[in-house]
């Protein structure tokens, strides 16, 4: 169960003339349960916002709860634990090179201290979920950019988070595949699991149960889509 609020959150990269305010004053709140995804233009702010969301990266201005937790004062220790029990799909998917499928779910498993009797099945499991499984075995530079993505997908489920964050999770999938795990995302949240996903997908946006509009780093508006989960076929 995880609410996220962000108060007058603003990120800065570079200073004097090349300086950038990747988010610009953000507000917003979303409570558990939650789909959002993060629609806009290259360069506005939506993979910045996921790093603040996941204590990846720290505002130079404002506050970040994510519950009553204020992440922005955390320590790095504090933080890193705090971190395990996120799930992070990476627009690059950041899975090890030199460990198949398998081992990279493995480790993602270990970091977040998971107990060992139960990865085998959780790993069969979210590499089935992702139509995957029969690839467990291969390293990421003997699969396609979308079977990276789907193996990167299935690592962050595996941690069963409780915050999901995904950098453009369906954009090297067909439309199919892109469907199926947004139907997987959207069910997860029906059990409570907050989602935030950045996204140029026009079909992911029917799925959401909130898009957020970014543009020059900030909120534009937060569009309600209560029903969309339960509209979805
Ligand atoms: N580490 C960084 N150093 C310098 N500029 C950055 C860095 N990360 C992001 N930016 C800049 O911040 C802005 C927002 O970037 P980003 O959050 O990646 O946007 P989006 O994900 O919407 O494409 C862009 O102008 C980008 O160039
Ligand atoms: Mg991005």
């Amino acid at each position: 169960m995880t609410k996220i609020a962000l108060q007058h959150v603003t990120r800065v990269f570079g200073s004097g003339d090349t300086q950038v305010r990747a988010l610009n004053d953000v507000s917003a709140e979303f409570q558990h349960g939650s789909l959002i995804a993060l629609m806009g233009p290259s360069g506005s702010g939506k993979t910045t916002m996921l790093n603040m969301i996941g204590a990846l990266d720290r505002p130079n201005d404002g506050t970040i709860l994510l519950n009553a937790a204020d992440i922005g004062a955390m320590s790095d220790g504090e933080r890193a634990i705090f971190r395990r029990g996120i799930g992070f799909i990476f627009q690059r998917f950041a899975l090890i090179p030199t460990a198949s499928a398998y081992e990279n779910i493995e480790f993602a498993l270990r970091i977040a201290d998971v107990p060992r009797p139960v990865w085998q099945e959780r790993i069969i499991h979210t590499l089935t979920q992702l139509d995957i499984a029969d690839h467990a075995h291969h390293r990421p530079n003997e699969l396609s950019g979308g079977q990276q993505q789907r193996v990167a997908i299935a690592r962050a489920l595996a941690i069963h988070p409780q915050l999901l964050l995904a950098d453009e999770p369906t954009a090297n999938l067909d439309a199919q595949r892109g469907a199926a795990v947004l139907t997987l995302f959207t069910e997860l949240c029906q059990s409570g699991v907050t989602i935030v996903m950045s996204t140029h997908d026009p079909a992911a946006e029917r799925y959401a149960s909130h898009v957020c509009r970014m543009r020059s780093g900030q909120v534009e508006r937060i569009d309600v889509r209560a029903t969309a989960s339960a509209t979805q076929k």
